[in-house]
């Protein structure tokens, strides 16, 4: 159906409320790290490239890729920071680019925990809830103390306090995909014995610290929203189940976050979070990033990744919409709003996945890298650059910008960006 403008009428196109904050549209682009900041974490000019056409696409929410908190939470080489006030005028830069074509943009605040190769970023000390080596970088950490948890939870507060100076629309915290607070909050990774382990109640505290402090320094009204796995994917070890995941959901609802992001998987779950096609992927790392890894894991990768693509390809074959089976089951339990995660590639499954009320919003990574202008597109009903998610983005974090690395499809997005100019 289209309406006298000739645009597409869908729910994809309504509105949306989280918290105070009322979206045009109910299609997020989601977090995607993007690997364009200085060596110290500031807003460079390539940074602002990635955003600008996303911002003149219309896309109805911008959030950031993930954002560190304190050095010490750092992922990935040239990823943002928001660990010291001299980066406000840069995330402001950033802020009104977006907001000069009437767009809304989310700060994403994470801190990677065991999620680092230390060579890669130079880590002389890594934290997570306990002492569990991570299986996909061998990195192995130490348990965070109880005082330097204290200190965590403020250095979120600050970064989301200069996120808010900077002038962003509200702040997702990212406890998803094996990041430190997704390993509080799985029993796999978090074996503490103290009031931050056990329990799922325990499990949740610090977040729910962290969510709280947070509203209480941001006031009421800020948009705070969490990025949540729908189940973690470590197979033969404990995950977070999905009544965990919605229990803790619940929790973060009661103390008032205003919508949740839902994904899926841990570095340690191989590739669930990126369901696609992973040669190119693997190739990338293989002569990329990969060779940060320690010296075994290295090899394995350099002389391996081919066969490592053709299993990976056939455990975790694309799939348009693979976390709406979780996405589902926090819908029935939650009252705020629900958005999902994972793989969305067409305006007729949105359509019909957002009439079903399987979610209330959509979130999409890859699909905006091949088409920063796929919004405008699909309301449109034009065809812009389309993503075959073949993971080649992924493969070069840390060593190249974000962007689009396949060469048939970044050559139709460079050429449509350059006639848009
Ligand atoms: C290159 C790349 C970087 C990513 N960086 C982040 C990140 O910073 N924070 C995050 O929560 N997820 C990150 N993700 C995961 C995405 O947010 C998303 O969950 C995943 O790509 C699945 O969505 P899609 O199928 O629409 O791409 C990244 C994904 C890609 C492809």
């Amino acid at each position: 159906m289209t309406n006298l403008a000739g645009e597409l009428t869908s729910p994809l196109f309504s509105p949306l409320k989280i918290g105070s904050l009322e979206l045009p549209g109910r299609l997020i682009k989601t977090a995607t790290v993007e690997t364009r900041a200085s060596n110290n974490g500031y807003v460079t000019a390539a940074l602002l490239d990635f955003y600008g056409p996303l911002a003149q696409g219309g896309t109805p929410l911008i959030i950031t890729g993930n954002i560190y908190t304190s050095v010490l939470g750092k992922s990935t080489p040239l990823q943002l920071g928001a660990d010291d006030d001299s980066k406000i005028p840069g995330l402001a830069q950033l802020v009104d680019l977006v907001h000069a074509e009437k767009g809304l943009i989310f700060a994403q605040l994470s801190h990677c925990g065991r999620q680092v190769i230390p060579d890669f970023v130079a880590a002389t000390d890594v934290v997570s809830a306990s002492n569990v080596k991570d299986l996909m970088t061998g990195t192995k950490p130490r348990s965070l103390t109880e005082a330097e948890i204290q200190l965590l939870v403020s250095e979120f507060v600050n970064a989301a306090q200069r996120c808010q100076r900077a002038g962003f629309d509200g702040i997702q915290i990212h406890a998803a995909h094996g990041y430190l607070l997704s390993q509080f909050l799985t029993p796999h990774t978090n074996r503490r014995q103290d009031s931050y382990g056990g329990s799922l109640n325990n499990r949740c505290r610090l977040l729910r610290e962290i969510v709280i402090a947070v509203r209480q320094r941001l006031g009421r009204q800020f948009p705070l929203i969490v990025k949540l796995n729908g189940a973690d994917k470590l197979a033969l070890r404990q995950g977070l189940s999905i009544a965990d995941a919605v229990a803790a959901a619940k929790q973060l609802e009661a103390v008032g976050i205003d919508a949740v992001e839902i994904s899926v998987g841990h570095y340690a779950s191989g590739f669930p979070v990126t369901r696609g096609n992973f040669w190119r992927c693997l190739r990338a790392m293989a002569s990329g990033n990969g060779r940060f890894l320690p010296i075994l894991r290295r090899i394995g990768l350099q002389l391996f990744w081919p066969l490592l693509a053709v299993l990976c390809n056939l455990v975790w074959y694309p799939r348009e919409g693979y976390n709406l089976r979780y996405s589902r089951r926090f819908k029935q339990q939650l009252s705020i709003p629900v958005i999902v995660v994972g793989g969305f590639l067409t305006e007729s499954f949105m359509h019909r996945v957002l009439q079903r009320g399987d979610c209330d919003a959509i979130s999409a990574g890859r699909a905006f890298i091949a088409d920063p202008l796929w919004y405008r597109h699909l309301k449109t009903n034009t065809r812009g650059p389309r993503c075959v998610n073949c993971n080649a983005c992924i493969g070069r974090v840390g060593t190249e910008p974000l962007d689009c690395y396949h060469p048939r499809i970044r050559a139709h997005k460079d050429a449509m960006l350059a006639n848009e100019s």
